[in-house]
């Protein structure tokens, strides 16, 4: 392994309910060190955002946690961590992908589209003490060797179907973490000024006008995403020139 900390202790299990429940469940009892993963070849009962479930091919792709303690970053700054993740997962992929033949976005505020489609899911757990993030617990669900997707065919992607070929799970895994500790350093170095501009560099739809849909009062609106701020709330800017303020469940955008 080429890192210093992430992903130099893997546990890896046949089969869990959730990589994400198990690591939280483990850190009650052990304290594990910084950067450790745990991967399954096959999820029973895997978490989503939004309270959604993950539903995964078994053994096709990437399904793992990875355990961080960012104890560095203020619980207001929260969503610095997902940015990193964010650009970990695109960095990975535009290694892996000519880039110049596929259009890697971040979808806010964490999903990873390739040519508009889903290909790579986080779930993010944070635990917080005196304000300040003490342990984070990072689900990735990356879409490998999948090639049915059954009734989300038109909104999901693997990075088989896109190639037309199948990759090894375990060197894009040992690429995703090198990004991870990459970006997690940056991070912990404090350069949030660029870590923030290259998340909107490729976040979708950033400054395009685009009609989104204002889940709590039904309607829909155009403006144009202007920024994202640390607390993870997305600030879009309507017609008007109203800047208004959106929540994960607030808002939602065809793309
Ligand atoms: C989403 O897009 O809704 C987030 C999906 C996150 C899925 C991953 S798979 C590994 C980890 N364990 C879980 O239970 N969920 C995350």
């Amino acid at each position: 392994m080429e890192t210093l900390f992430v992903g130099n202790n893997i546990v890896h299990l046949t089969e869990v309910d959730s990589t994400n429940s198990y690591a939280k469940a483990l850190l009650k009892d052990v304290k594990l060190p910084e950067g450790t993963v745990i991967s399954t070849d096959n999820q029973t009962k895997g978490k989503g955002q939004r309270g959604n479930i993950w539903a995964t091919e078994p053994a096709a792709n990437i399904t793992c946690s990875v355990i961080l303690y960012p104890k560095f970053l203020s619980a207001s700054d929260h969503f610095f961590l997902s940015k990193v993740i964010s650009l970990a997962v695109h960095a990975t992929l535009a290694e892996l992908l000519d880039s110049g033949n596929y259009d890697i976005k971040i979808k806010w505020p964490n999903d990873i589209l390739v040519n508009n489609k889903k290909i790579c899911g986080t779930l993010i757990e944070n635990a917080f003490r005196h304000e300040k993030l003490q342990e984070s617990i990072i689900g990735i669900g990356l879409n490998v060797n999948q090639e049915d997707f059954g009734e989300l065919s038109d909104k999901a992607t693997s990075l088989k179907l896109l190639c037309n070929k199948g990759f090894d799970k375990a060197v894009v895994l040992k690429r995703l973490l090198k990004h991870i500790e990459v970006q997690y350093l940056q991070l912990k170095q404090a350069k949030e000024a660029s870590i923030h501009e290259n998340y909107l560099k490729h976040l979708l739809l950033f400054g395009k006008t685009s009609t989104f849909k204002d889940l709590k009062n039904d309607g829909e609106f155009k403006g144009k995403i202007v920024d994202v701020l640390p607390n993870g709330l997305l600030i879009i800017e309507t017609s008007k020139k109203e800047r208004r303020k959106f929540d994960m469940k607030e808002i939602g955008f065809g793309y």
